[in-house]
């Protein structure tokens, strides 16, 4: 049977996985029995595929700190686990705002946490896990700890910046190439990178290592996005986890959706989408989509992030570490559906 992802990487996903629930467990704040706490463990429980997790761990290996390991380079530590654990909070809180902006129904394959405690309360609920990053991460004091801000605040902002220009943007056809890559850069490609980073300080790797493998994550962090944005077009509802099709119904100008628009034939037809829409407009622009030349050519901008983000690890090969990033890389490049 095929190894999986923290296998292959030889990461101990249970350690992880209670770093994260201990974040909420042991908050003094938050009774246990409360809804805030039973939330936030039902929906860390419910799944996911916790990349970015792995990807703070596989960075920490890349340091030079002195703590031995298999990999020649910096064992899993406290520090590092509480890294990977915060770094799992940002993204789990983005989702809950997400599906509420998306209004999406589905996610993990359940039912999104919005439509079981309230809009209002799920609100709070992602800002609790933002918020108690800030507070988890403020630990790490030291001047040499500066950057696990860059996971605390930077990232987060711009994950936030990211969601909003989406939001702002629903149907808004005259969106641009550049726009649209600017938006999934600080929307999903920015926290990805900055896990890699963040692992790799967090074991003083040197300056320009933590450096490549950012930009080694924020290329796959775009090619990822990409996939997912034509997931949307070709997957179901059982594959992914979430509603699929709802992209171009809810006005979200994809890459997909982009290349379309440059047909004249399929423009008129996309542009005539509005948020009330018939489901048969909307099916007359999907199939439109899924026929032409779209879905080949926004895979093509995926293969070329994917090959750059090997050319940001040129000088990362003959590092102990190095097939971490090839393992990683394989996934990322996965078949698309
Ligand atoms: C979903 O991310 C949101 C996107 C950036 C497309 P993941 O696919 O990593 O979500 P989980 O954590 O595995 O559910
Ligand atoms: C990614 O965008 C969401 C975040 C980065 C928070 P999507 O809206 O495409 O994610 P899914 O498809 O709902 O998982
Ligand atoms: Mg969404
Ligand atoms: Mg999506």
């Amino acid at each position: 049977m095929k190894p999986t992802l923290h296998e292959a990487l030889q990461i101990d996903i249970k350690r992880i996985n209670r770093e994260i629930e201990n974040i909420v467990k042991y908050d003094k704040d938050v009774p246990r029995t409360s809804v805030l706490s039973h939330s936030v463990l039902q929906l860390i429980r419910s799944g996911g595929k916790r990349l970015r997790p792995l990807l703070v761990i596989v960075g920490s290996r890349f340091g030079t700190a002195k703590t031995g390991s298999r990999f020649g380079t910096a064992k899993t530590g406290r520090r590092q686990l509480q890294l990977a654990a915060a770094a799992e909070f940002i993204h789990a809180a983005s989702l809950i705002h997400d599906d509420i902006i998306d209004r999406s129904d589905l996610r993990r394959g359940a039912p999104s946490l919005h439509t079981q405690t309230g809009v209002a309360e799920a609100v709070h609920i992602g800002n609790y896990m933002s918020a108690r990053v800030v507070e988890l991460l403020s630990d790490f004091t030291s001047d040499h700890d500066r950057f696990v801000h860059d996971l605390s605040s930077l990232a987060t902002a711009q994950l936030c910046i990211g969601e909003y220009e989406q939001l702002q943007h629903a149907f808004d056809y005259d969106l641009t190439l550049k726009q649209y890559l600017e938006k999934t850069r600080c929307k999903t490609a920015q926290l990805m990178a900055t896990c890699l980073r963040v692992g790799a300080l967090s074991t003083d790797a040197r300056p320009e290592v933590a450096d490549a493998l950012y930009r080694f994550g924020e290329s796959l962090g775009m090619a990822f996005q990409i996939e997912d944005d034509i997931l949307d077009f070709t997957a179901t509802a059982e594959m992914i986890g979430k509603p699929a099709g709802s992209d171009l119904r809810r006005g979200q100008v994809t890459l997909p959706v982009l290349y379309a628009l440059s047909d004249p034939v399929l423009a008129p037809r996309i542009r005539a989408i509005h948020a009330n829409s018939s489901e048969e407009e909307i099916e007359y622009a999907l199939q439109g989509i899924c026929v032409g030349d779209a879905l080949a050519r926004s895979q093509q901008m995926r293969m070329d992030y994917l090959q750059q983000a090997m050319q940001a690890i040129e000088l990362l090969r003959g590092h102990p570490a190095y097939g971490q990033l090839e393992v990683l890389h394989q996934y990322f490049g996965g078949k698309t559906a």
